[in-house]
């Protein structure tokens, strides 16, 4: 589904990321792990190509994303939910759930769509003629999964849903990537809660100052004493 391979990036002089490689196959769930700064928004923005490489190819869904601009990654079905949620705060949360389905062939399935949204999440259905910029934090996260969904994505890219939400609606939050995971969406999944985002993911790749430093299956990473000591603090 996704293959990035020997990717660098980064802002002016400045390098975020160099010669990372992952791949994401369709039906899997993975994430990429990692502290502050570590250069996972920088990964997600190069994905979805708001950024572009400065080197190294990235695949999606048999595409070469070369010289493709951000929409006509969208186009192809990549949906990527950016970090602090990124609402129309002013609109209802159906208004913003229109948002997520402004290409031509995801209009005609809009209804459709907004009914299965609206059935993953019954919390968005209730609320929804309420003005975003009102909802609580995880209900914010929820509308701006759901609007991402919207599009009817090949993949999801979700960068930091818990990031700012108190403990009991983090946990909420990634039984919604669960719920996610179990309609058979393909997730790559972005967190500095790690030791939550592993229990709902099939493998992960650790990034540490712009480097792929570990990768392996969720369980084996969550047993790793390295990675317990280093970031679970256990
Ligand atoms: N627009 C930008 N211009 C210059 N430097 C940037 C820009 N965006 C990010 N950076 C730098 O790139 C590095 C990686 O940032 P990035 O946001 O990708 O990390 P992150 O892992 O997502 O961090 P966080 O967990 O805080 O969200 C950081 O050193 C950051 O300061
Ligand atoms: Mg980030």
């Amino acid at each position: 589904m996704l293959r990035v391979e020997g990717v660098s990036a980064g802002y002016g002089s400045f390098q975020a990321l160099f010669d990372v490689a992952l791949a994401v196959e369709a039906g899997e769930a993975v994430a990429v792990i990692g502290p502050n700064g570590a250069g996972k928004t920088s990964l997600l923005r190069v994905v979805s190509k708001l950024i572009e490489p400065r080197t190294g190819t990235i695949d999606f869904d048999g595409h070469d994303l070369a010289g493709l601009g951000a929409d006509e990654v969208t186009a192809l079905g990549m949906a990527h939910v950016p970090e602090h949620r990124r609402l129309f705060a002013g609109l209802t949360v159906e208004e913003n759930l229109r948002m997520g389905a402004f290409l031509p062939a995801a209009r005609k399935q809009f209804s459709t769509r907004l009914e299965h949204v609206y059935e993953l999440f019954p919390r968005l259905a209730e609320r929804r003629d309420q003005i975003a910029g009102t909802l609580s934090g995880g209900e914010q996260q929820m509308c701006a999964i759901g609007r991402g969904l919207m599009s009817g994505p090949k993949l999801l890219l979700l960068d930091e849903p818990s990031a700012g939400l108190a403990p009991v609606i983090v946990q909420q939050v990634f039984d919604m990537v669960q719920r996610i995971r179990s309609e058979g969406f393909t997730v790559l999944i972005v967190e500095q809660n790690i030791q939550q985002v592993l229990r709902v993911v099939d493998r992960a790749y650790l990034l540490e100052v712009g480097r792929i430093k570990a990768s392996g299956a969720a369980s084996e990473l969550l047993a790793s004493d390295d990675i317990r000591r280093a970031y679970i603090g256990l």
